[in-house]
């Protein structure tokens, strides 16, 4: 049986290679893409999700309008590495299709409360403004999330927004506060282990190889997406960020980690958004959170190419 999931998204390039690797495995049922502000506006990601929909062919898979803003702070955007559309590096087509009218927070207390024996797994790769808000409105979901598998967060790596603080925690510590604190059960992809899953130029090759629509598609974004980072960084090629949560659904085995105490700072202006992970259990206090640190790069790859190839 595939495994029942939601991807709660802010196309993102990554965003962008997350959500096709689902579509690309059998293993895993999208029941539906939830899109909340974060690397780009609303309504912007949502057009995003549905051009991806439409890219692969899959509008069957039903996309939700979520939040435009975090709970409490401004919403701060991430032009400077994704470009002014969110998917630079590729032209996708204007959606023919469209949103449903349900708000992504509905969709995500409804999909939960008529959860089958299988449970849904919540898959955040953006701001977690929605899941909390979800949590928060109906907290008779928790027990129906299998898992919620969370791009977000650093520790050792720090931050990419803030010397100390990741992109996505970053736009909504609140909410991340909130989920973090739910009780549900929590696997974490922080910077930690993204900045291990990069795509080298040899990676970029094998998959303009693919010589596909997608293929293609992917290469382009790719190829415009890892700019930023490679010359932050220094690094060889850009972090595949979210898809390590979707690999992680179709091969656990790729990931290395620990459970830890994790929280979340939101009062400080200094280190706002900060995940403190209590990594070497110096606080005594109960883990709530499977913290990744670890990737096979070269197996996590081949995954994300072979995956792209179906589409
Ligand atoms: O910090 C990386 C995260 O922020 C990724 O999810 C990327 O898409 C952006 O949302
Ligand atoms: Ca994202």
């Amino acid at each position: 049986m595939p495994r029942p999931i939601v991807i709660d998204t802010d196309p993102g390039q990554d965003d962008a290679v997350a959500i096709l690797l689902a579509l690309g495995s059998p293993e895993l049922e999208v029941l539906g893409i939830t899109t909340v502000a974060g690397n780009v506006p609303q309504p912007l990601v949502t057009t995003n999700a549905l051009k991806l929909c439409e890219l692969t062919g899959r509008t069957d898979i039903p996309v939700y309008p979520g939040a435009d803003a975090p709970l409490q702070r401004d919403l701060f955007t991430a032009e400077y590495v994704h470009g002014p559309t969110g998917l630079d590096g590729v032209d996708l087509p204007v959606p023919v299709t469209t949103a449903r009218s349900k708000h992504a927070i509905d969709f995500i207390i409804d999909t939960c409360l008529a959860a089958g024996p299988q449970g849904v797994t919540l898959c955040p790769v953006g701001p977690l403004t929605n899941i909390a808000s979800a949590i928060a409105r109906e907290p008779t979901i928790i027990p129906t999330i299998r898992e919620i598998v969370i791009m977000g967060g650093g520790f050792f790596e720090g931050g990419n927004t803030t010397p100390v603080a990741e992109f996505n925690i970053y736009v909504d510590p609140d909410a991340a506060a909130i989920v973090f604190n739910s009780g549900a059960p929590i696997t974490m992809f922080p910077l930690d282990v993204t900045h291990k899953a990069l795509v080298l130029p040899e990676d970029l090759d094998r998959i303009r190889a693919i010589g596909t629509t997608v293929g293609d598609a992917v290469a382009g974004m790719l190829g415009f997406y890892e700019r930023h980072d490679v010359e932050k960084y220094g690094i060889a090629g850009a972090p595949l960020h979210d898809p390590c949560v979707i690999a992680y659904l179709i091969d656990p085995e790729l990931f290395i980690g620990k459970a830890c105490r994790v929280d979340i700072e939101t009062d400080s202006e200094l280190t706002i958004g900060q995940t403190v992970v209590d990594w070497w259990g110096v606080t005594g206090s109960e883990a709530n959170a499977m913290v990744m640190s670890e990737v096979d790069r070269a197996g996590f790859i081949d995954l994300v190419v072979e995956r792209i190839a179906r589409l």
